[in-house]
């Protein structure tokens, strides 16, 4: 940073008169300059200045003694456009609107909200938002005023130290912040720890590779969730053109998923345990072979093992469904083995496609 070419500045009340110098040198101080406070006046054509001249020289003092520029947005603010948070509120009422007509009331928590573009969305599609209890949290004191103004609850505090639950959580987080470089990660984590069983979290993420996450991968597969990528610069009117997509959770738990199979209940007597597994993993590959690369999910994974066991039992093939894992693999047993369906485990299985029965 080079600072010499304001060493002849002057300073009379609000009124700032800078030296000559090139169009490129007065290019490269636009940022010390707008520390500084130091703005043009394109009415007057005159610099002038926004604070007080004993900040100026402090500020200047400060930059003379090798002293940095505060970053320039140092909480990450990049509001959610009007389009992204219709996309967020839509899934939030697909998932949970059906508790309007119930006449249940739904907490709603944006927890990094800036000026709130996701709780208005969530209101403007909610049939009565009268049955919506919104509620921000932010850090930053201007926006919380924002906030304010516009009539929401707001903690003006940081996320992290939230503690209250609720039934819709809806953010697009900071992605980096000055120490943490995965802030998205952090409050994402934070986030679906508050979410009530049956809820969801729909989150505005940058599109890395979820499952990939240490700390992501087991909180992702313990429930149900999906991505949807955003198209490239849904941010470009926001300042950045960082790629991002939706992420939604929702709060069911699917731990079971993770468990070591047992067979004691073996669904499959004649089948060796070898040939089951071989099956779901040639079944369960070539479904996840028919998906777009982009809409790759497990809840798009089982829907679309769901339409096999559906496409199976149209053509009268008896599919005994417990989950839709045991479904494909029984499925499958069916089609390869040409036998007559096993006889009902002890356990009951809940009979979803009944034989003969016709699909809906
Ligand atoms: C990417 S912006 C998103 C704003 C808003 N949610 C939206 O969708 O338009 C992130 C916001 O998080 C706020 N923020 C950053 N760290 C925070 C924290 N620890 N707790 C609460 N808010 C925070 C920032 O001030 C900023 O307004």
């Amino acid at each position: 940073m080079n600072l010499s070419a304001l060493a002849g500045m002057t300073v009379q009340g609000q009124d700032v008169t800078l030296p000559q110098m090139p169009p490129k040198t007065y290019a490269g101080l636009k940022d010390v300059l707008a520390y500084l406070g130091v703005t043009w006046d394109k009415r007057r054509k005159v610099h002038r200045l926004t604070g007080s001249e004993v900040d100026l020289r402090r500020k200047l003092a400060h930059l003379n003694a090798g002293g940095r520029l505060p970053p320039r947005n140092p909480l990450a603010f990049f509001p959610t456009p009007p389009e992204v948070a219709q996309q967020v509120a839509e899934l939030a009422h697909e998932a949970l609107g059906y508790r309007a007509h119930l006449g249940r009331r739904v907490t709603v928590l944006e927890p990094s909200a800036g000026e709130g573009a996701l709780l208005q969305a969530v209101e403007r599609v909610w049939d009565d938002p009268a049955h919506l209890d919104l509620h921000a949290w932010e850090l930053d004191p201007g926006r919380a005023a924002i906030l304010h103004v516009l009539g929401y609850r707001v903690t003006r505090a940081d996320f992290l130290s939230c503690a209250t639950p609720a039934d819709l959580i809806v953010m697009n987080p900071p992605f980096s912040v000055p120490g943490d470089a995965l802030a998205w990660r952090t409050h994402l984590i934070h986030a679906v720890g508050l979410c009530r069983e049956g809820g969801s979290v729909i989150a505005v993420l940058p599109a890395v590779p979820l499952l990939e996450d240490r700390l992501l991968a087991p909180l992702l597969l313990d429930r149900e969730y999906e991505v949807l990528p955003l198209p490239d610069g849904s941010f470009k009117s926001s300042g950045t053109l960082c790629k991002t997509v939706i992420l939604h959770v929702t709060q069911t738990d699917q731990s079971w998923r993770r468990q070591p199979t047992t067979w004691h209940d073996d669904p499959f007597p004649n089948t060796s345990t070898l040939q089951v597994f071989l099956t779901a993993y040639t079944f369960g590959d070539s479904v996840w072979n028919t998906l777009d690369p982009g809409e790759r999910s497990r809840s798009r994974f089982e829907r679309g093992l769901q339409a096999i066991a559906l496409d199976l039992q149209r053509q009268h093939l008896p599919v005994w469904l417990e989950d839709v894992d045991m479904a494909f693999l029984y499925a499958r047993w069916l089609t390869f083995s040409g036998a007559a369906p096993p006889p009902a485990p002890a356990r009951p299985l809940l009979p979803l496609f009944e034989p003969g029965v016709p699909a809906p």
